[in-house]
């Protein structure tokens, strides 16, 4: 009888002995950790963690932060948010022992590793990561190209960067479809190299970064390319009849812009009772100038040039003013010509009455 109790007393130590041995194994686990996360910026986002065999042991969230010295961060620590913030909140789930934590409304800043953390000894942990990726539309960085002045048979770049995730890609247009230095009206990259600019080179620029978030980023680049004055005669001959006006057209190209004059005989041309110099810019580079010449005199016939210089250089034309015994319109005769220049219809007018009242003028003193 003694022995048996012995016996089921050694059993009884036995199993109370098994049953600690187990208890102790039974070392704390993370059974499951939350996919990694791919979220846009103002999203909530949910985190989950779950802790087997932990009910003694801190349970953390935490976060490591993106930069090179992945700092880490106390978020949580057992069902307590340790941070101050008002966007964070840990939920524990006793059914299942899971830790969420919940972030509300996220930022940019929120991009990190998260980890769950159970500190089962003092120098002794385990833990499992969730890499927090947040999608940010592309934003044009401050060192990309915003406009560029070249001249003619230069070699230019515009750059184009982006930030934003996932990386933007870069891509460039120009208005109006036009060309871009690889012949299409498309180009990806973020360098495009003019290599040998011309004129026709000039224009605004689309540097466009697209990364899928949001509507994309666009910089509209202005190339302004510098040339020498290039300039044409609208017709090189003009012929009008004594006593009538004639009007000698001259087209100029040039960039900047440049400094026009009309010569005749070597001399410069200035406005007078003789001349009137009319000079209409049509855009930054197109300039139209003419020269009325008022009332023919026989003198008045002849080589006028047309000239323009900028710093470039200097180009000019001729136009010949020749003697028709026709009367040419316009500028003579046709009125409605004059419609759009009341004050020199008026002037018109106003000498050829002139000159009848001193020639009677004149009759009458002999
Ligand atoms: C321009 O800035 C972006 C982002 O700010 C950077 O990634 C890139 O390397 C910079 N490029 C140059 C040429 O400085
Ligand atoms: C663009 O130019 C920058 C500096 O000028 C250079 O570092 C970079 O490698 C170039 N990028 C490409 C894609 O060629
Ligand atoms: C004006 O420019 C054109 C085109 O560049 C050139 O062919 C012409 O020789 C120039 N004329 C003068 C007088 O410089």
């Amino acid at each position: 009888m003694f022995i048996i109790k012995i016996l089921i007393f050694i059993l009884f130590l036995s199993s109370f002995d098994s049953f600690i041995m187990i208890k102790a194994q039974r070392n704390p686990t993370i059974s499951f950790i939350s996919k990694d996360k791919v979220v846009n910026i103002g999203d909530n986002l949910e985190l989950k963690c779950q802790a087997q065999d932990a009910e003694s042991y801190p349970v953390a969230w935490t976060k490591l932060s993106p930069s090179a010295d992945q700092e880490q961060v106390f978020i949580s620590k057992g069902q307590s948010i340790i941070i101050p913030s008002n966007r964070h909140q840990i939920l524990y789930d006793d059914r299942d022992s899971t830790y969420t934590l919940i972030i509300e409304k996220i930022q940019e800043i929120d991009v990190g590793i998260y980890r769950c953390e159970i500190t089962t000894a003092v120098n002794t942990k385990i833990w499992a990561d969730v890499p927090v990726i947040v999608r940010i539309p592309p934003v044009i960085a401050d060192n990309s190209t915003r406009s560029v002045i070249t001249a003619v048979g230069e070699r230019v770049t515009l750059k184009c960067y982006a930030s934003g995730y996932p990386t933007p890609m870069i891509s460039w247009r120009r208005e109006k479809n036009r060309l871009l230095p690889n012949q299409m009206a498309f180009y990806k990259g973020n360098n495009l190299t003019i290599e040998h600019v011309t004129k026709d080179d000039r224009g605004t620029y689309y540097c466009v970064a697209d990364n899928g978030v949001g509507q994309g980023a666009r910089r509209n680049i202005g190339v302004e390319v510098e040339f020498p004055p290039f300039v044409r005669a609208g017709r090189s001959l003009v012929k009008q009849a004594l006593q009538y006006d004639a009007d000698l057209h001259c087209h100029i190209e040039a960039f900047p812009s440049p400094s026009i004059q009309w010569y005749k005989d070597g001399q410069i041309i200035n406005d007078n009772q003789h001349y009137q110099i009319n000079t209409f810019v049509r855009t930054d580079e197109f300039i139209d100038t003419t020269l009325r010449v008022r009332r023919i005199e026989k003198r008045q016939f002849g080589i006028y040039i047309c000239q323009a210089n900028n710093k470039l250089g200097t180009n000019q034309t001729m136009i010949e003013l020749s003697e028709s015994v026709n009367i040419v319109c316009p500028p003579a005769c046709d009125v409605g010509f004059y419609l759009s220049d009341a004050t020199a219809t008026n002037d018109y007018y106003h000498y050829r009455f002139l000159s009848i009242f001193i020639i009677m003028a004149i009759m009458v003193s002999r």
